[in-house]
């Protein structure tokens, strides 16, 4: 749906060149709630950019639906750029305009009469639940109703694409919820393809079904959220999800158990994982004691982590690690010194 391909974009300033976005390729799908994560200046808000061609890449090419916007015409890249919608921070309505001639301003000037333009507003109103404060302005709504305004806006012409830059990040965790649980209706109810840059990770595991990391002006890392959060390969990435599951506090008891032999197991899927723990203490004749447990809801996949500390002989220890493995749970090293060089993730 959207390639982007080898784009790249370094800005000139009077202290000299910005390389802002390095080389880089994405593929996002129909559908898809693709997030693009990364901290402050990472090169987030300029990919996004590149998109839509706010800004203009200095090489590379952006296809969206088969079309090469980066060898438009200006006019036919205006046409194109109304199937992309954008929503911002700050909101960036217009003060001076009531809500409903903020979400009617995009469709003014499209040939439609008067009534058709107050029937797709009142369409977009109770679409982003906001029909009461039609004839409110700006400045009479809360953080979470303007964002609501500015997406009714940014859907006015049906776009098939939603740029999102931190549209969350000015709000708070509840309100931020109910825009990201209106994005994910209108993804699903409209077929609606949608592009979130975040700094924050619970944005991420709540709503997005596939991820980029970004660092640098680098994409270091992408792929399906729940292969990113089982198996992240960056430390940046590990970083990022650390603040999601809880990982201070794991660490935390880690570094208290004074025990050796203290393993991290980690899971994917529902799979009950107790008759494992059973069967391994049986067979291997270990002890096996769960130090700590976190599970997590990634969209629709469970993710286990166990903090767990093994006593037995050293070598039946060694098997029933090995067994553990082979039953697809990743297993890691956090305290042991005998095996630590065979394990370690
Ligand atoms: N118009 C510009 N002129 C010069 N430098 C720019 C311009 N826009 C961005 N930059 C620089 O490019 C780099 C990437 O900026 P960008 O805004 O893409 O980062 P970001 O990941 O969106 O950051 P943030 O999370 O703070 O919004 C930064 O070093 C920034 O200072
Ligand atoms: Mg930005």
């Amino acid at each position: 749906m959207i390639e982007i391909k080898n784009i790249k974009k370094t800005y000139e300033t009077p202290s000299g060149k910005v390389e802002a976005l390095k080389e880089t390729s994405l593929n996002i799908n129909k559908g898809d709630i693709y997030g693009i994560i990364g901290y402050s200046g990472a090169g987030k808000s300029t990919l996004i950019r590149c998109i839509n061609l706010l800004e203009i890449p200095d090489g590379g090419e952006v296809i969206i639906k088969d079309v090469k916007l980066t060898s438009l015409r200006e006019k036919e890249l205006r046409k194109s750029r109304e199937k992309i919608g954008m929503i911002f921070q700050h909101f960036n309505l217009m003060k001076s305009r009531t809500v409903a001639e903020n979400i009617a301003y995009p469709l003014k000037g499209k040939g439609l009469n008067k009534k058709d333009i107050d029937t797709r507003v009142e369409e977009l109103l109770s679409l982003v639940d906001l029909k009461d404060k039609k004839n409110s302005y700006p400045s009479q709504l809360s953080g979470g109703q303007k964002q609501r305004v500015a997406i009714a806006r940014a859907l006015a012409n049906n776009p098939e694409v939603l740029l999102c830059d931190e549209a969350t990040s000015a709000l708070d965790p509840k309100t931020t919820k109910s825009i990201l649980g209106l994005l994910k209706k209108i993804n699903k109810m409209l077929n609606l393809t949608i592009v979130l840059i975040t700094h924050e990770m619970q944005v991420i595991k709540e709503i997005c079904n596939r991820v980029a990391v970004m660092d640098n002006g680098y994409v270091v890392e992408k792929g399906e959220i729940t292969n990113i959060f089982s198996n992240p390969k960056e430390n940046i990435t590990k970083d990022f999800i650390a603040t999601v599951l809880n990982e201070e506090k794991e660490a935390e008891i880690a570094r208290e158990e004074d025990f050796e032999n203290v393993y991290k197991l980690s899971y994917v899927g529902g799979k009950t994982r107790e008759a494992i723990i059973s069967k391994v203490s049986r067979d291997f004749q270990v002890d096996i004691s769960i130090l700590y447990g976190n599970i997590e809801k990634i969209q629709d996949t469970i993710l286990g982590n166990l903090l767990v500390k093994v006593e037995g002989e050293s070598s039946n220890t060694l098997k029933a690690l090995e067994f553990i493995r082979k039953e697809g749970i990743k297993v890691e090293v956090i305290k042991d010194d005998r095996y630590s060089k065979l394990y370690s993730a």
